[in-house]
């Protein structure tokens, strides 16, 4: 949570800095705020809500600068108004800076301080950190980098920060634990500070991502200097940015949640592109070649993740256990990581994660560390935490994901869970040869399937239509069609606000049938399969309680056809497969729900992206 964007050289830093918020702003969007150094003068301008807000606000201001530092929040100590927004100051406003994370220890921190004379302006843990430094720069005469590290060795929790100061109008000092940082190197000592690369991308290549406990100085004359936090100097490791400026733009569409929806016949292959062959027969991850004997005789396999990708994660289980007959557990990440739990070095622990930077998913991949497990990780943000901290893994390759609403990273995710099962049971012999080129074959063809569903976005937008003030909705599906039923529900309610609940079909019976009336929709995955005939039971009693019932089904279903209210129909695919297609049409009512109702669909209110904090 939270964004930040820096910059020295010799640029004017605001158009920059800009810039950079509104690429960060999935990352949180209760206030924005800048501040500019400029000939001895530092100008700070912040403003709840978004970067446009601060941009207005600016309009008639003095902006001009060649170093600044800017940040789009999350709130999470004090409420999101003008006061707590960043960038924060030290008393006598000499140096100033942004954060992204919790200091967990500002309490006793902020009362140290008071007892010294400090007052505090504001109600963050972000101002304790700057009065901090402040503190040691002025009583111990050193330079912004030593206060600054001194100041972190006394700090407990997580953080990104840039720090600024007047004195010292030539450099900034960046540091990172637990919370991401890039630096961008331009051509001649110009830097450029983010939480990820996308503001980068358009200036330079060349980046160098912070790893935790790290510290540099960007002096805009001498240059980058690295270093641990307890003080010795490092190389910076240079890397190249594969991230191409299209790919973070709309490019036309009106939300880029309908961009990625879109997208998915191409990040669906792109997923697969180069390690499937269906007319060749085989299945190949670099990634995990070196951990496979592992897998296959693993007695379990713990998957761990957040949202959306712990619903990816449910569909692995059932890939997992049915194609490759190994153990899978799937886990909140957030319950796994404070219940104590029982792993060892036999254990294998894979991480899902978009972003790769979920705290929790971070910190329960951690603690599986800690105890010897092997740790994988599916991510989709290339350098990210998760893939770095992993011993191996497998990126889903879906490209830079906007919206905050995940889609296309989630069809990715189940993608990569499919090609690991089928390369796993090939492995282990629990998959027939005909199966099995059967199975690749239709995996091939799933990109050009999502695109017939996709042809048929204006029918969806009718049936979106009749159901965009219902107040509440069931989502029913069984098998590995269940999860796909809690994030049909997850996407409607982040985004539209309506209350959703995800549930096996035959689960209703046990009580959330007592909701159904006439006045409730019930969008139920009804598929051809083994338990199509259970799925039509379940539909019947939906009816016969006069429940408004809208049925994703196979192409050329009569059945659940004559009963339902609406029906979506998907091509035929394997079972295994459904999920990959039956997600896309709920995505689809939920992102036009969402239109209908006026809500802010790539920045649904309170969420963020990124969930860096706890
Ligand atoms: C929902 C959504 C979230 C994320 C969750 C985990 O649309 O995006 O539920 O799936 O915050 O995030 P990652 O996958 O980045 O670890």
């Amino acid at each position: 949570m939270c964004g930040i964007v820096a910059y020295i050289g010799k640029k004017e830093a605001y158009p920059i800095i800009v810039k950079g918020l509104k690429r960060l702003e999935y990352r949180g969007y209760d206030s924005a705020g800048i501040a500019l150094l400029n000939n001895g003068e530092l100008n700070t301008y912040k403003k709840q809500g978004k970067v446009a807000n601060l941009e207005d606000f600016t309009k008639d201001k003095d902006c001009s600068g060649h170093v600044g530092i800017g940040h789009t929040r999350w709130a999470t100590h004090g409420p999101p108004n003008d006061v707590n927004a960043h960038p924060h100051a030290s008393e006598n406003g000499n140096i100033t800076l942004v954060h992204n994370g919790i200091i967990e220890n500002y309490n006793s921190i902020r009362q140290q301080l008071e007892s010294k004379g400090y007052v505090f302006k504001s109600d963050t843990d972000t101002e304790v950190l700057c009065y901090l430094i402040y503190d040691i720069k002025t009583n111990t005469g050193v330079k912004l980098g030593k206060a600054t590290r001194l100041a972190l060795q006394q700090v407990v929790g997580a953080y990104a920060i840039v720090v600024m100061c007047k004195d010292e109008p030539n450099k900034i000092v960046v540091a990172r634990k637990s919370s991401p940082l890039v630096v961008g190197i331009g051509k001649e000592n110009d830097f450029y500070v983010a939480s990820d690369a996308t503001p980068i991308v358009e200036y330079t290549k060349q980046v160098v991502y912070l790893n935790d406990d790290e510290i540099a100085v960007l002096n805009k004359e001498k240059g980058m200097k690295l270093f641990n936090i307890d003080e010795d100097q490092k190389e910076p490791y240079i890397e190249e940015l594969e991230l191409r400026l299209e790919a973070i733009e709309k490019e036309g569409y009106e939300h880029f949640m309908l961009k990625e929806i879109h997208e998915q016949p191409r990040s669906i292959k792109d997923c697969f592109r180069g390690r499937l062959n269906a007319e060749k027969g085989w299945v190949s991850l670099g990634g995990i070649k070196d951990y496979e004997q592992k897998m296959i005789k693993a007695n379990r396999i713990i998957m761990i993740a957040c949202g959306t990708s712990w619903h990816a994660g449910l569909v692995g289980e059932y890939l997992f256990e049915d194609l490759a007959r190994i153990n899978v557990e799937v886990e909140y990440a957030s319950e796994f990581r404070y219940r104590n739990p029982i792993i060892n070095e036999n254990d294998i622990v894979i991480a899902i994660s978009q972003s790769g930077e979920t705290a929790d998913t971070l910190a329960a991949l951690e603690l599986a560390k800690s105890k010897g497990a092997t740790i994988l990780g599916i991510c989709n943000v290339v350098g990210s935490s998760i893939s770095r901290i992993t011993d191996a893994g497998s990126y889903t390759h879906a490209g830079p994901e906007i919206g905050v609403a995940s889609t296309k990273a989630f069809t990715a995710q189940v993608t990569v869970l499919t090609l690991m099962a089928l390369y796993l049971a090939k492995l282990k012999g629990t998959i027939s040869e005909t199966k099995f080129r059967t199975m690749l074959s239709e995996l091939e063809a799933i990109p050009q399937k999502v695109q017939q569903i996709l042809d048929k976005n204006e029918g969806i937008k009718l049936i979106a239509k009749q159901y965009k003030n219902a107040s509440n909705a069931l989502y029913l599906g069984r098998g590995s069609s269940f999860p796909v039923a809690l994030e049909g529900a997850l996407k409607l309610k982040e985004i539209s606000y309506i209350h959703a609940e995800g549930y096996p079909a035959a689960e209703m019976k046990h009580g959330p049938i007592a909701l159904i009336d006439e006045e409730m929709p019930v969008f139920v995955i009804a598929t051809s399969g083994p338990s199509y005939e259970k799925v039509v039971s379940n539909i019947q009693e939906v009816k016969a309680r006069k429940g408004k019932l809208i049925a994703v089904v196979t192409e050329g279903d009569e059945q659940v056809h004559s009963i339902a209210d609406n029906t979506i129909e998907i091509p035929d695919t394997d079972e295994h497969l459904v999920p990959l297609l039956a997600t896309i049409p709920f995505q689809l009512l939920s992102y036009h729900i969402a239109v209908m109702r006026n809500c802010n669909v790539d920045q649904p209110r309170n969420l963020a992206k990124s969930v860096t904090v706890e």
